[in-house]
């Protein structure tokens, strides 16, 4: 083991854990409250049980950037950041930066008062909504797995 192999398995696990769940919110938790929930209480119930979702996806997009800052500034390849070829990277960075904005500073500040206004409103629509945005994190975040994935190892996910 040495520290860039230990810096990799933490990013890894860090992804899986916080990934893992973006999936499982989106494909199995907004599905199913829309299913069993009339349209007024959906927010509500949707805000209790992602409550602590998000309290570990803090943890897990901290120790995601935290390693893959360290791998980063160990490898010494900022230079990707100036090639088209390594979009994986800047992918990553992307990934990350949107979540963090989200879960730290966006939805406590704005965006949970912002929901929960319009959710009173207009519930049908703001459900919809929250779905629609996890719908579009979680793609931009397989495609930065899968990029990564084929990327680290010199592969190009685009071409064959
Ligand atoms: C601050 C943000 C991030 C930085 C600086 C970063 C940096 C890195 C670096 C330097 C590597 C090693 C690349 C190599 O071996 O050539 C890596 C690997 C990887 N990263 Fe990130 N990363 C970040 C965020 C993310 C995010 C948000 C995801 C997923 C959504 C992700 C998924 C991966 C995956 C899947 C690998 C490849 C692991 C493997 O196949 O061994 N990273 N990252």
């Amino acid at each position: 083991m040495t520290d860039i192999v230990l810096a990799r398995v933490l990013h890894v696990l860090a992804v899986v854990l916080w990934i893992g769940g973006v999936g499982m919110v989106t494909t199995v938790l907004l599905p199913s409250i829309r299913r069993s929930y009339p349209a007024a209480q959906r927010f509500a119930v949707f805000h209790t049980m992602e409550a602590r979702f998000a309290r570990q996806a803090r943890i897990t997009t901290t120790v995601a950037g935290l390693s893959g800052f360290y791998m980063a500034w160990r490898l010494d390849v900022w230079d990707r950041f100036r090639s088209a070829d390594f979009w994986w990277m800047h992918a990553m960075v992307l990934t990350w930066l949107v979540f963090t904005t989200m879960l730290f500073v966006v939805e406590p500040l704005f965006l949970e008062r912002l929901l929960s206004r319009r959710a009173a409103s207009a519930p049908e629509s703001a459900y919809r909504l929250v779905e629609w945005l996890h719908r579009l994190l979680l793609s931009l975040s397989l495609l930065t797995v899968a990029g990564a994935v084929a990327g680290s190892i010199g592969g190009n996910l685009f071409t064959w």
